[in-house]
């Protein structure tokens, strides 16, 4: 990946949240530090909550955690990302069977609380901790399961676990459903835990043990697989699905097809990418792009201008929306000399974005005599 802007490397951060640790904590110094990547996804979007593949990477992006253990049930946390919600830091006691760890506020606590609700083994001690991050906070690059991971690696340091890489992606992703109420997939926990600089990791969540529910899409693929008669939409080919048009409606008929779709993609993505067929690979980034826009509908115009912008410039292979949509990053696939100009073009279409959502949001605040 080129490195277009600077990202705060990890010595960095370690040496920031160490100093605000003994600050906080009257001089005492913390002896734990641990940090977990953000994500972002190539191919793949939408399709690990319906056992097919994914094709993600983890990003130099991180959330890093220092502290200590100390004795006693309570446990102190502070959090130096400003985006977060107030207060900064908390205090809670560890949980027992009795009295479990519960959501509450502020609401970046929770991803926290709900990992050491899942923690996988026992006994946690109490601890202080301090966290910072160099991931942006909701842009669609998985802050959340970064600081879910960092937080279950900080604590396997507390009190080791058995290592199964797998559970401990599947107990953060708990985590987010249970304490934080996004019932999101595996894809995201399973690249922090197990993402390689500079490799991008197919994922069959078939075999990765997802979780419960997603709200509206994630309901109408179980509806649409439950009409075809399969398990998940990973059973399920085009052929099945156009056999079944008729007793589909035509929005769960274009979500399923974009499932199966996108399904096929990513295995045929992770080909090209053996290959080094990096022209077919952009194609596929495209088609992903285009049917989570018309079929999923989980695109906005702003990614789509950024996509837009991106495929204008020659040397680009292919671009797309990367996450669960509605907002956040794009991914472009690209020759590394044409990065600056990529770059370039795409801010020149992010602006042109942001003042035609002024100019849009002047019109509902001021509007016009027709
Ligand atoms: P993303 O795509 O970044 O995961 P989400 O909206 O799913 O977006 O999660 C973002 C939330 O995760 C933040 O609003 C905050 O509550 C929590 N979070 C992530 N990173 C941090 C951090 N470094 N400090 C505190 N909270 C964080
Ligand atoms: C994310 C979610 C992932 C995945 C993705 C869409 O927001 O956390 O599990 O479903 O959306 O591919």
């Amino acid at each position: 990946m080129a490195n277009i802007c600077q990202i705060k490397n990890v010595a960095d951060l370690v040496s920031e949240a160490r100093r605000v640790y003994r600050e906080t904590f009257d001089g005492d110094d913390a002896n734990v530090a641990v940090c977990a990547p953000g994500r972002v996804n190539l191919i793949g979007e939408h399709t690990d909550y319906n056992e097919g593949f994914v094709l993600p990477m983890a990003l130099p992006m991180v959330t890093v955690i220092v502290g200590r253990k100390i004795s006693g049930q309570k446990c102190c946390v502070v959090t130096l990302t400003e985006a977060a919600d107030e207060p900064r830091v908390v205090d809670f006691d560890l949980p027992n069977e009795l009295t479990p760890l519960l959501r509450g506020q502020p609401n970046w606590a929770n991803y926290v609380k709900g990992v050491v609700q899942h923690y996988r083994a026992q006994p946690i001690p109490g601890f202080r901790a301090v966290i910072t991050s160099s991931v942006p906070l909701g842009g669609g690059l998985s802050s959340s399961a970064s600081l879910e991971v960092a937080t279950y690696t900080f604590l396997q340091q507390l009190c080791p676990d058995d290592g199964d890489q797998v559970a401990k992606a599947v107990a953060c992703q708990q985590a987010e459903h249970t304490h934080a109420a996004v019932p999101c997939g595996i894809m995201d926990q399973f690249v922090s835990v197990l993402g390689k600089e500079g490799h991008a990791l197919l994922i069959d969540c078939r075999h990765a043990l997802t979780g419960s529910e997603y709200p509206t899409r994630r309901k109408q693929c179980e509806e649409a697989a439950a009409i075809l008669g399969k398990k998940s939409l990973r059973e399920a080919t085009l052929q099945d699905l156009d056999a079944a048009k008729d007793r589909l409606d035509s929005v769960t008929y274009r979500r399923a097809r974009h499932v199966i779709e996108e399904i096929e993609r990513t295995a045929q993505a992770a080909e090209a990418l053996k290959k080094g067929d990096y022209r077919e690979f952009g194609r596929l980034m495209v088609e992903s792009h285009n049917s989570l826009r018309d079929n999923y509908e989980v695109s906005c115009p702003e990614l789509d201008e950024l996509v837009a912008a991106a495929l204008e410039v020659d040397g680009v292979f292919g671009s797309r929306m990367t996450g669960g949509g509605f907002g956040g990053c794009t991914v472009t696939l690209l020759q590394a000399h044409a990065t600056e100009k990529a770059v370039k073009r795409i801010q020149g279409g992010a602006r042109a974005q942001i003042s035609s959502e002024r100019s849009r949001k002047h019109f509902t605040d001021n509007p016009q005599p027709l």
